[in-house]
């Protein structure tokens, strides 16, 4: 029997199986709103079998896209797109979990498939980012406003706020974007929170921040909902975020009511040196759930059912995620548990 096919209990709500749709940006919202394009890219997944599709970094606020034409749940109106979506994933038996996000200083730039580069201006749709300094990113991007205390207050709230819509949108699962640079990363590495105040300094300062919206994701979220949490467990360069900090990180991320620590890494060092390969964050995740004591996912280059199905059963995580081999075959899943000895569970208009 397949190990990545067993189902993975998650507070109130159970898994299928250990496969999950990682969140990707899709790019095709307007006015934060997801329409046809997001029913039928996570549906595809979804009827694919992932057992948990994470739709993609939404907006807990207007400034906190990273593109003009990323996804938003800031409104009623977000909440009424979303439920057509959710209802589609949950009918196929799958969990569908939202990607509550703020990219921070790396908001209002152009998609990746734009014609234009870097940062968008007013005129073209744009808007000053946010962040923990004023510093841009990189020189392309737009100078941010650094937060203060009142802004990063309502940052907190935004979040729960969003969560509390992604509940009632029929999400069964959220997680807190607090990876690649965007502002939860931000103010945790630092390489790019140099904060005087509160909010930077040591170590325990600059994880104010994230601690402080898993908290407040928690408490609006209630006991039963699972919580996952993506990080940078590194930043890949001397003198930034490790992954020992991440082991720290997990265990308060998980004492504030965080059940899963999605293990990504990058994105605060424009220049940094990423040892990509097949499965190269996968250490990271398997440090993290044995020094931490956290359940993690695995996300980063896993193509082959073998490989997923040794991460599971080797403890190196508890759940795998796969972002563009999921792009590349919807019906991975179905496939690797075919081979690998699982129950076979296509849906009934295809067998
Ligand atoms: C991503 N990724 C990403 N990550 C995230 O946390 N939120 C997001 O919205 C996105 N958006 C996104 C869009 C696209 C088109 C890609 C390809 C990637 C990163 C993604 O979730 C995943 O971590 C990486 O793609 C690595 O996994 P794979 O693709 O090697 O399986």
């Amino acid at each position: 029997m397949t190990v990545l096919g067993k189902p993975l209990e998650l507070r109130g709500v159970t898994l299928p199986n250990r496969i999950a749709l990682a969140p990707m940006c899709q790019y095709s919202a307007r006015d934060g709103l997801p329409g046809d394009w997001h029913l039928a890219h996570l549906g595809a997944r979804a009827v694919g079998g992932a057992g948990l599709v994470i739709a993609e970094a939404t907006a807990v606020l207007p400034e906190g896209r990273i593109s003009p034409r990323d996804t938003g749940i800031w409104s009623g109106a977000h909440v009424d797109a979303w439920r057509p979506i959710t209802a589609f994933i949950a009918a196929q038996g799958a969990v569908p979990a939202l990607q509550l996000a703020h990219a921070g200083f790396k908001a209002s730039t152009y998609w990746p498939f734009a014609q234009e580069r870097g940062g968008v201006p007013d005129g073209d749709g744009g808007w000053q980012p946010v962040g923990p300094g004023a510093e841009p990113f990189i020189p392309s991007y737009r100078a941010p406003r650094a937060l203060d205390e009142a802004g990063i207050t309502a940052v907190i709230d935004a979040f729960a706020q969003a969560a509390v819509r992604a509940v009632d949108a029929g999400f069964q699962a959220v997680e807190i974007h607090a990876a690649h640079g965007y502002l939860l990363h931000e103010f945790y590495s630092p390489l790019t929170n140099h904060r005087t105040d509160g909010w930077g300094g040591d170590r325990p300062a600059r994880m104010r921040l994230a601690l402080a919206v898993a908290r407040a994701v928690r408490a609006a979220v209630g006991p039963d909902l699972p919580v996952l949490a993506r990080v940078s467990a590194t930043d890949w360069t001397d003198g930034g975020w490790d992954v020992a900090d991440t082991v720290v990180l997990a265990r308060e991320l998980a004492a504030a009511g965080v059940d899963l620590i999605d293990c990504s890494s990058g994105g605060a060092a424009p220049h940094a040196d990423i040892p990509l390969g097949p499965g190269y964050q996968v250490p990271l995740a398997q440090r993290v759930r044995a020094e931490a004591g956290v359940l993690t996912g695995a996300v980063g280059l896993i193509t082959e059912p073998e490989q997923a199905e040794r991460i599971v059963e080797d403890g190196q995580a508890d759940l795998v995620l796969l972002g563009r081999e999921l792009l590349r075959d919807p019906y991975w899943p179905r496939r690797a548990l075919d081979r690998l000895g699982g129950l076979p569970h296509w849906p009934d208009q295809y067998q």
